[in-house]
């Protein structure tokens, strides 16, 4: 081997262990070693192969010279871009304050949730107080304190979600009205928001779990009157304005006389669309005058007290304010649909 192809060689191992060596090292005061060790003027292995140039003809030394700047360019520009590395690293990231500016996330309340405090707000205002009651109850208070017989198809196992025997996910709010009749004494003036769960199918009208809110009033005197003036007072301030208002005929077993409450259908102004089935007219809450056989079984003397009580469903009542044609859309958690309501 020639002393020219020597000291090639040597020029191309001082590059491949300079390059492992940078690639390994753990930090800037490493690197700068490193610097000293492979490109230093004085002493570094390079310079030490450079010495011996003396050693070539004239005629040989320009290859050498030119593999040996190959090689300290090379391996510069590898200290280099490392020692970078480690300087980001200390400084933390580079912010670029050219860049637009990321709009923060900002949650907001279910549309739901929203209608529920709007509604509770309003009955403040009429009196009532807000409560709260369990969602896994006894089929006693989910149904016989309600004087719902356990034939009832609201008792059906197809139609409630049984946890055990004689414990259920409540099929409606309507339980905490006994709640509230075995630990208060009238009178007696509670909202009480909350979910529910039925073995209902998923569909555009249906969801196994759902919002009601449930109203409860009590004392000596009150009458079916009461009950019309203080929902329609409800209506109007919740709908804003005369929105027309029906009270028709039904049944529950907690209630005599009960009555369906509708307003006029908001989507279509009651014309008739496909949300209100062409009546044009939304139903939007079961109610009635409390069935003595509940206050009876509550503690309260039927012969004393009379009161109204009804339930109701937000949900309904968002879609019906909000122009929602499927249920689905509010229990989905799907951002594009709830990020309209923040
Ligand atoms: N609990 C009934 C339901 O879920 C709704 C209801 C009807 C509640 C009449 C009441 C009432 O308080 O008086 O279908």
């Amino acid at each position: 081997m020639s002393i020219v192809e020597e000291l090639i060689e040597q020029l191309r191992e001082i590059q491949r262990e300079g390059e492992a060596a940078v690639a390994a090292a753990g930090g800037a005061q490493e690197l700068e070693a490193l610097r000293v060790e492979y490109v230093g003027r004085k002493g570094g292995r390079l310079t030490a192969v450079l010495r011996r140039l003396g050693e070539l003809g004239q005629d040989e030394r320009p290859a050498v010279g030119a593999e040996a700047n190959r090689v300290k360019d090379a391996l510069s520009a590898l200290l280099d871009q490392r020692e970078a590395g480690f300087a980001v690293a200390r400084s933390g990231p580079r912010v670029d304050l050219t860049l637009p500016g990321r709009e923060r996330w900002k949650g907001g309340l279910h549309p739901v949730t929203q209608v529920v405090e709007e509604i509770c707000d309003i009955f403040r205002d009429l009196g009532f107080t807000r409560v709260a009651g369990p969602e896994v109850e006894t089929v006693e208070y989910n149904f016989s304190k309600l004087n719902t017989p356990l034939d009832h198809p609201a008792a059906d196992m197809h139609d409630t979600f049984y946890l055990d025997d004689g414990i259920v996910l409540r099929t409606h709010t309507s339980p905490v009205q006994a709640h509230v009749m075995e630990q208060f004494q009238p009178p007696v003036r509670v909202v009480v928001p909350g979910a529910v769960y039925r073995r209902d199918p998923f569909d555009a009208s249906h969801a196994p779990a759902f919002e009601q809110l449930e109203g409860l009033a009590v004392d000596e005197g009150i009458t079916f009157a009461d009950f019309k003036a203080t929902i329609t007072a409800f209506i109007h301030r919740f709908f804003g304005g005369a929105v027309p208002v029906r009270f028709r005929p039904s049944f529950f077993p907690f209630t005599e006389p009960s009555a369906e409450v509708d307003v006029r259908c908001q989507i279509c102004g009651g014309g008739g669309c496909a949300a209100c089935k062409h009546t044009g007219w939304m139903e939007i809450m079961g109610s009635g005058m409390v069935h003595p056989n509940v206050f009876a079984n509550c503690g309260y003397d039927p012969e004393k007290y009379t009161g109204y009580a009804f339930g109701m469903g937000p949900g309904r009542i968002a879609m019906q304010r909000y122009g929602v044609t499927d249920i689905r859309l509010l229990y989905e958690g799907d951002m594009r649909f709830l990020g309209q309501f923040s």
